[in-house]
Parts: C-alpha cells; sequence; structure tokens
C-alpha cells in the first residue's frame, strides 16, 4: 500500500506518520522547499512540537513521487485544495487512487464542499472525506482518537478503514457525504463563538449552550442541504464540535478567545499564526444560510463581529433576548 499525503502542515504531517504506522509506503509532498527542507535536516516540523518524523517517511516537493499511490490524502488548508486537485490531474499522478479530502471548509467563492471541488477536478477518482475530532498534535502523539470517512462509494471508504486504521486510529464508514461536510465544516464558525465566550469571561454554561445550540443550528442547514439528521450525532458532528470548542489545541476557538479579550480580527489571525479555517467558514455559512433560508443566530452573531466589525460584546446579549422558542 502507498498513501501520498499533499500538505506538510501539521495535520498532513500527523497523518503521513499514522499511514507510516500502518506499514504503508508513506510520501509527505509539500509545496515549499524550505518548509520540506527543515522536515528533512531535523526530522521535525515546528508545528507539532516534540515529535519526531519517522525517516522512513519520504518527505519531498518532488510531485513525481506522488505517482503510484493507492491513496492520496489531500491535507492543505482548504483554500489550496483546487489547485492540489488539479495539479495531481494536470501531472497525471491520480491514476486509480482514491483521494481523501479531510480539509474542513466550504470552497469561498462558489460554497461547494471540498469532495465536490475534488471530484470536479478528478472525476474518474472515488473521492473519501475523513473527518472527527482529530487533532494533530494528538493524532502524531499516538493518542486516542476515533474518526469517520464518508464516500458514496462504500468499497473506497473502507479502503481508507483498512489501510489507516490501528489501535490508536479507529475509523468508522459513513455514506453520508454531505452530512460529514457539512458538521465539518461548520463546527468551527460555533468553536470560534466558543472561545469568544471564554474570553468575555462568560463560563462553562454559556460553552456548552453553544456545542447544543451549535449542533442544533448546524444540523438544520445540513439537513437543508441533504444530511441525514443522525449524522450530526456522530464523530464528526458533536464529536467534533466538542473538542473544538473544549481543547486548548483549537485554533479556532484560540481565534475567538483573542477576540473575546479585545484584539482586532486581524490582529487575532495574525497571533494564532497558522490556518484559521472559521474566518472563511463564517462567510460561507452566513451565505448557505440564507441561500438556505435556514436561521442560523450564532453563525449570523460571528459574521457581524468578524465581516462587520460588530461589537463583541452585543453579541450574547443580542442572543439571550431573541424571543422564547421551543427546543
Ligand atoms: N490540524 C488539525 O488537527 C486538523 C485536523 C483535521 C483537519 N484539518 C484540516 O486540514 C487542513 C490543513 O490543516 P493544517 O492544520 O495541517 O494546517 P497548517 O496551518 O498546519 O499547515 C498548512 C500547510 O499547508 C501547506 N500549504 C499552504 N498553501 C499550500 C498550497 N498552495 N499548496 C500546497 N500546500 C500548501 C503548507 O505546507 C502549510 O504548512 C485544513 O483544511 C484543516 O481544516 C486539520
Amino acid at each position: 500500500m502507498k498513501v501520498s499525503v499533499l500538505g506538510s502542515g501539521g495535520w498532513g504531517t500527523a497523518l503521513a506518520m499514522l499511514a507510516n504506522d500502518c506499514s504503508a509506503e508513506t510520501v509527505l509532498w509539500g509545496k515549499f522547499e524550505d518548509e520540506i527542507a527543515f522536515i528533512n535536516q531535523t526530522r521535525t516540523t515546528p508545528l507539532l512540537k516534540e515529535v519526531k518524523i519517522p525517516n522512513e517517511i519520504l518527505a519531498t516537493t518532488d510531485k513525481s513521487q506522488i505517482k503510484g499511490s493507492d491513496i492520496i490524502i489531500i491535507a492543505t488548508p482548504s483554500f489550496a485544495v483546487e489547485e492540489n486537485a488539479k495539479m495531481l490531474r494536470d501531472e497525471d499522478l491520480a491514476d486509480g487512487a482514491v483521494i481523501v479530502s479531510v480539509a474542513k471548509g466550504f470552497e469561498k467563492t462558489t460554497l461547494r464542499r471540498f469532495s465536490q471541488v475534488i471530484a470536479e477536478a478528478l472525476p474518474n477518482n472515488k473521492i473519501v472525506v475523513l473527518s472527527g475530532p482529530s487533532h494533530a498534535e494528538e493524532v502524531a502523539r499516538k493518542m486516542t482518537t476515533c474518526v469517520v470517512v464518508a464516500s458514496d462509494d462504500e468499497s473506497a471508504a473502507l479502503t481508507v478503514q483498512n489501510a489507516l486504521m490501528n489501535e490508536n486510529f479507529r475509523i468508522y464508514t459513513n455514506l453520508d457525504v454531505i452530512g460529514v461536510e457539512t458538521g465539518a465544516a461548520l463546527k468551527n464558525v460555533i468553536a470560534m463563538a466558543a472561545g469568544i465566550c471564554d474570553g468575555l469571561g462568560l463560563g462553562d454554561n454559556s460553552i456548552a449552550a453553544l456545542i447544543t445550540r451549535g449542533i442544533s443550528e448546524i444540523g438544520s442547514l445540513g439537513v437543508k442541504m441533504g444530511a441525514n439528521v443522525k449524522t450530526f450525532a456522530g464523530l464528526s458532528g458533536l464529536g467534533d464540535l466538542i473538542v473544538t470548542c473544549t481543547s486548548r489545541h483549537s485554533r479556532n476557538r484560540r481565534f475567538g478567545q483573542l477576540l473575546g479579550t479585545g484584539l482586532s480580527v486581524d490582529e487575532a489571525l495574525k497571533k494564532v499564526g497558522m490556518t484559521v479555517e472559521s474566518y472563511y467558514a463564517t462567510e460561507s455559512a452566513k451565505k448557505l444560510a440564507d441561500k438556505y433560508g435556514v436561521e442560523m443566530p450564532i453563525v449570523n452573531e460571528c459574521y457581524n463581529i468578524i465581516y462587520n466589525n460588530g461589537d463583541i460584546n452585543d453579541a450574547p446579549v443580542r442572543l439571550m433576548s431573541r424571543s422564547g422558542r421551543n427546543e
């Protein structure tokens, strides 16, 4: 089994280490010479502190090394997924490979899910989405993790399950690609809101309320988009939402926390210093809520803070003074 990972950031590197642990011949392809040179010189990455990258993993910028892979994981930030899927097609590198998408978000201008973006670039390949509560920092340290792989094609999901599951990393299969992807994309917005509550000092009750009302919002939109409501109670829905809203590893939560303590959007993005998918996902979520006519009060408040320079202190007040509802 040969597995190639595109994107040498935290998640790409952790997934390459998992593939290597599962005895696959593993290629970690990165676009940037300096990043790959650093990995090769030190067998570490600043994105995964105190983690040693095994020598068996081939870290390279040479695209030709990807050829012949059984599985290709696209683990770049969401803005670079289309570019990299097209690179695989244009360089004729993906022949017969199952393509795994791990980006969490929607394509910014067209609001497509990333499995759709990849399928359009690579129409002859089977596409699988991998998602769930899986911080790279913990997966790289072989800490207990459960995720889901979703595909319209069950055999493709089983291929990934068989290739990447081990005693530390348990994989469930699911046929609801829309549900898995919408849960993954939207949870980052709620996590940012949880960070804001934390930054404002609103307490644990507010975080629990955000998680549960957040999954309700996510589910309402997801079902309108064609998802199965049950998926939102699973690993890629509630599971990922809980970890992102509560974990110190979550950069989306951290982004919100920094906003809550008074930093501007630009200052908070700069301070986090890594990909903050919630920044993009908030705009997409707002557009999708409008498009499908779904009421998403938490998303609306996040959008107002990030894109309309809204006063952060007004958001919880507005959410709490909405008219009474049934749960
Ligand atoms: N970090 C996690 O725990 C985690 C877990 C699940 C999913 N994800 C998803 O994985 C994706 C990558 O996240 P990450 O945490 O590895 O990000 P990161 O910020 O750690 O790394 C981003 C990396 O992407 C690469 N990159 C940037 N532009 C590129 C381009 N144009 N082409 C190729 N590579 C490019 C660079 O090598 C950079 O190091 C995101 O969509 C994220 O939502 C991350």
